[in-house]
């Protein structure tokens, strides 16, 4: 069921999906605090191995040293240059290629300098990288610009998820990059409400769960859709022999967990695929996303093998709704962007998680900006409905 009785209102403005300003004050107060799913372990095959990216407008680099993931700003303590531009490779040693300054793996303190006597009295370990947080999880490697930000691991033991299970990095199955021209909460927005399923995924997801089957779960930084799993017959019984194999439980159920602001969980009982929606600019996106399969440490590497090549089956499957979707969302952002329509648009009761995502990126917006912003980047909520729009749900 869901919690709200009646609609519910569209918080946000067409222009908080287009406007540059809007994207560059979200980025400060609502992005960069918060924890965000960059990487996968299996881009670090050993250690050396490092990719680099793009995080927010700041250049990042991630290297694995004794087996584990460390984050630096790629911006050197010299002359400010980024380390390398390579996006993926192996180096034995964190060194700049312009002067060939060395760092410390772990602390990012300058470790060699070449012909050190010239910057007396400067002494090695002064100067440094500076360290940016990672959190491995599973498979998953997360990252923020917080030095506050509380653990993600926490929150993610907080919503349910068996991390052990559903993203154990002997689970991998696969990752892929994509970026298109759509505001990120567009992208969001689409991935928590089954209202579209009809229209988008008529072959794949047929139609959607009704009401009865469905069930809504909000909490101040995440929402939880549960809803039933794969309904065929034949393959619930392969799922009943493969699970019962590897002495994992069957729910026979489905959850969408949205960990704000970017990262999304799907879940089945043998399956989970998790989006990362990176925003680069205002109008543009980089989905990153990557699929596991279940598996259990203590279970016979038979039945977690069996579980894997389940999990291939059912790639494809995932990859083509997600495709269905990305084919939609360039139409939704063209609307947003065109100023011709004198309304705000509507949230449905099955849509009511986009309304407790939105309420939540206005808290941060308005909390951190109201004595500096201009008015016209403050939303009141004049909606139609006289609902508070979330007064019938835990917060
Ligand atoms: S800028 Fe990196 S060593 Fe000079
Ligand atoms: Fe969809």
């Amino acid at each position: 069921m869901f919690l709200s009785d009646t609609h519910l209102p569209q918080l946000l403005p067409p222009s908080a999906y287009t406007d540059p300003t809007w994207y560059i004050t979200e980025r400060e107060h609502v992005l960069t605090p918060a924890w965000h799913v960059v990487a996968t372990t299996s881009q670090f095959p050993r250690d050396g191995s490092f990719i680099t990216f793009d995080f927010f407008g700041c250049p990042i680099i991630l290297r694995r040293h004794c087996g584990e993931i460390r984050g630096f700003l790629n911006v050197c303590a010299h002359r400010l240059a980024k380390l390398t531009s390579q996006p993926t490779g192996y180096c034995s040693a964190l060194r700049c290629g312009y002067h060939g300054w060395e760092y410390d793996e772990v602390s990012g303190a300058t470790k060699k300098i070449p012909d050190a006597p010239s910057f007396k009295p400067l002494e090695k370990g002064m100067l440094g990288l500076t360290s940016v947080r990672v959190e491995t999880c599973g498979g998953l490697v997360f990252a923020t610009l917080s030095e506050d930000a509380p653990s993600v691991g926490k929150s993610l033991l907080e919503c349910g998820i068996d991390v052990a299970r559903t993203m154990s990095p002997a689970g991998f199955l696969g990752m892929r990059e994509i970026c298109f021209p759509v505001n990120w909460k567009v992208a969001i927005e689409n991935t928590l409400e089954s209202y579209h399923v009809g229209e988008v995924h008529p072959k794949t997801f047929k139609t959607a769960p009704a009401e009865e089957q469905c069930s809504h779960q909000l909490f101040p930084a995440i929402s939880i859709f549960c809803g039933p799993g794969d309904t065929v017959p034949w393959i619930q019984r392969l799922e009943r022999v493969l699970l019962s194999g590897a002495a994992i439980p069957q729910t026979g159920g489905y959850r969408h967990v949205h960990l704000y602001p970017t990262c999304t969980i799907a879940e089945t009982d043998t399956f989970t695929i998790i989006l990362s929606f990176l925003p680069e600019s205002a109008n543009r996106t980089r989905l990153f996303m990557t699929w596991f399969a279940s598996q259990r440490a203590g279970a016979s590497a038979v039945w977690n093998g069996l579980i894997r090549n389940w999990g291939r089956v059912q790639s494809g499957f995932w990859l083509t709704v997600v495709n269905e979707d990305l084919s939609m969302l360039p139409t939704v952002q063209q609307g947003l962007a065109s100023s011709s329509h004198p309304g705000t648009g509507l949230i449905s009761r099955r849509e009511e998680r986009i309304t407790h995502f939105q309420q939540w990126i206005l808290d941060r917006i308005q909390t951190d900006t109201t004595a500096t912003q201009p008015a016209t980047m403050l939303v009141t909520h004049s909606s139609p409905s006289a609902v508070s729009p979330m007064e019938n749900v835990l917060t």
